[in-house]
C-alpha cells in the first residue's frame, strides 16, 4: 500500500502538497479501494441506503454551462408534476420499502414557497416515518426556513467548485459561488442535514480545484457528498467539452470515504450513466448509498441532465428489484431505515 493510502486510513487527513500528489500519482486502485472499503465498513458496515428520487420538474431559471435543463436550451421538453403525482410517487416508493423521498427540480419559479409547503407537508401528514430531502437550488435563508418548517429535514445542493475561478468557467454571472455557499451554511445553521458535491472531470477542473473542494467539504461537514463524472450533453456550450474519467472518478469516491469516513456517498446515476457496473464500482470503491428513480417513466427521460442517463425506462419497482441484486452481488445490503448520516448536525431532530 501506498504510504498515502496508509496516511489517509488511519489520519483521514493529508497536507495540500500530499493531496496533489496523490490526485497526480497513479494509485494502485486495488489497494486503495480496499482501504476505502475498509473506512466504510468500520462506520456503516454493509449497509447501502436508499433515497427515491422524484424530479418533479425540469424547468429551471438558471443557465448552467455544463447542464441539459438549463433555461437556455430549447430543445428541451419540460414537464412539471403535480402535488397528486409527487403524492402518488411517494406512495409507489414506501410500498416499495423507501424512507427517503428526495425532491428535485430546476430551479422553477412555478414552485412558490407556498407550493414547496403545501408538497412538503402533504408528504410528511402522509408518510411520518420518513425523510423529506428536498433538492432545488439556491433560496433565501427565509424560503429554507419555511421548508423545514413544513416538513423537510434534508437538502441537497453541491457547490459544484470551490475555486471562485473555475465557478465562473462554469457558470453565466448571474449566479455566483459566494451565494451559494451562503445557501449551504444557513441550510446548516437552520438544522437540515446538507448534502454537497461536485462533478468529476468537468471542463477546465484542475487537480487545485479538487483540492479546494475537499477543503470547503472540510469546513461545511456535510452529512452527504454526492460527486459524480461530468458527462458532456450536445445541447450545452460545453457539447465538445470530453466527460469525466470513470476510473479518476472512482478514485474520488475513494479519497472522500478516507477523508469523510461518516459521510454518506452516494453510487450516484452519472457512474452508472458511464459504465454498465458504475455504480457498483462507486460501492467497492466507498459509496454507500442509491437514490433510485421513483419518477413517473413518462418524464424520466425529460430529467435530461447528461447523456446516456440510465434508469429512463424502468418502472419503480423494476429500479427497485434491479438495485436490489445490483447491491447484493457487489456485497452489501439493502437498507430500508430512514438512514440518517452518523455526521452530527446543527439542531436536534424532530
Ligand atoms: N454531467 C454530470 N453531472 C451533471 N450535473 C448537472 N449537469 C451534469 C452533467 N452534464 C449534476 C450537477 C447537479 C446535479 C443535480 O447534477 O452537479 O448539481
Ligand atoms: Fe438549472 Fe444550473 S441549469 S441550476
Amino acid at each position: 500500500m501506498s504510504e498515502l493510502i496508509e496516511k489517509l486510513k488511519t489520519a483521514h487527513q493529508l497536507t495540500d502538497d500530499e493531496l496533489l500528489r496523490f490526485l497526480s500519482e497513479e494509485q494502485p486502485e486495488e489497494a486503495l479501494f480496499a482501504a476505502a472499503d475498509e473506512v466504510r465498513r468500520m462506520h456503516y458496515g454493509d449497509k447501502v441506503y436508499l433515497r427515491g428520487l422524484i424530479e418533479f420538474t425540469n424547468y429551471c431559471k438558471n443557465n448552467c454551462y455544463y447542464c441539459g435543463i438549463r433555461a437556455g436550451n430549447p430543445h428541451a421538453e419540460r414537464y412539471r408534476l403535480t402535488e397528486e403525482q409527487i403524492l402518488a410517487c411517494c406512495k409507489e416508493g414506501y410500498a416499495l420499502g423507501y424512507r427517503t423521498f428526495v425532491l428535485q427540480g430546476g430551479e422553477d419559479p412555478y414552485y412558490t414557497d407556498d407550493r414547496i409547503c403545501g408538497i412538503v407537508s402533504a408528504i410528511a401528514a402522509a408518510f411520518p416515518d420518513c425523510r423529506i430531502t428536498l433538492s432545488i437550488g439556491e433560496k433565501s435563508r427565509e424560503s429554507y426556513q419555511k421548508y423545514y418548517d413544513a416538513g423537510a429535514r434534508r437538502y441537497l445542493l453541491r457547490h459544484e467548485t470551490a475555486d471562485p475561478a473555475h465557478y465562473r468557467k462554469l457558470h453565466p454571472e448571474s449566479m455566483s459561488l459566494e451565494n451559494r455557499k451562503r445557501c449551504l451554511f444557513d441550510l446548516k445553521a437552520i438544522g437540515y442535514q446538507v448534502g454537497s458535491g461536485f462533478m468529476i472531470g468537468s471542463p477546465y477542473q484542475t487537480h487545485t480545484c479538487l483540492l479546494s473542494d475537499i477543503r470547503f467539504l472540510q469546513a461545511l461537514r456535510p452529512a452527504m457528498i454526492g460527486v459524480g463524472p461530468y458527462i458532456t450533453h450536445t445541447e450545452t456550450p460545453f457539447a465538445e467539452m470530453p466527460s469525466g474519467d470513470l476510473h479518476f472518478s472512482l478514485k474520488i469516491i475513494s479519497l472522500l470515504r478516507l477523508l469523510f469516513p461518516d459521510a454518506l456517498i452516494p453510487a450516484t446515476t452519472a457512474f452508472g450513466s458511464m459504465h454498465p457496473q458504475g455504480r457498483e464500482l462507486a460501492l467497492k470503491a466507498g459509496g454507500n448509498v442509491m437514490m433510485p428513480n421513483l419518477s413517473p417513466v413518462r418524464v424520466r427521460k425529460l430529467y435530461d441532465l447528461y447523456e446516456n442517463k440510465i434508469c429512463t425506462g424502468e418502472e419503480a419497482a423494476q429500479c427497485r428489484n434491479c438495485l436490489e441484486q445490483r447491491i447484493r452481488a457487489a456485497g452489501y445490503r439493502i437498507v430500508t431505515d430512514v438512514g440518517d448520516s452518523l455526521v452530527p448536525f446543527g439542531q436536534a431532530e424532530s
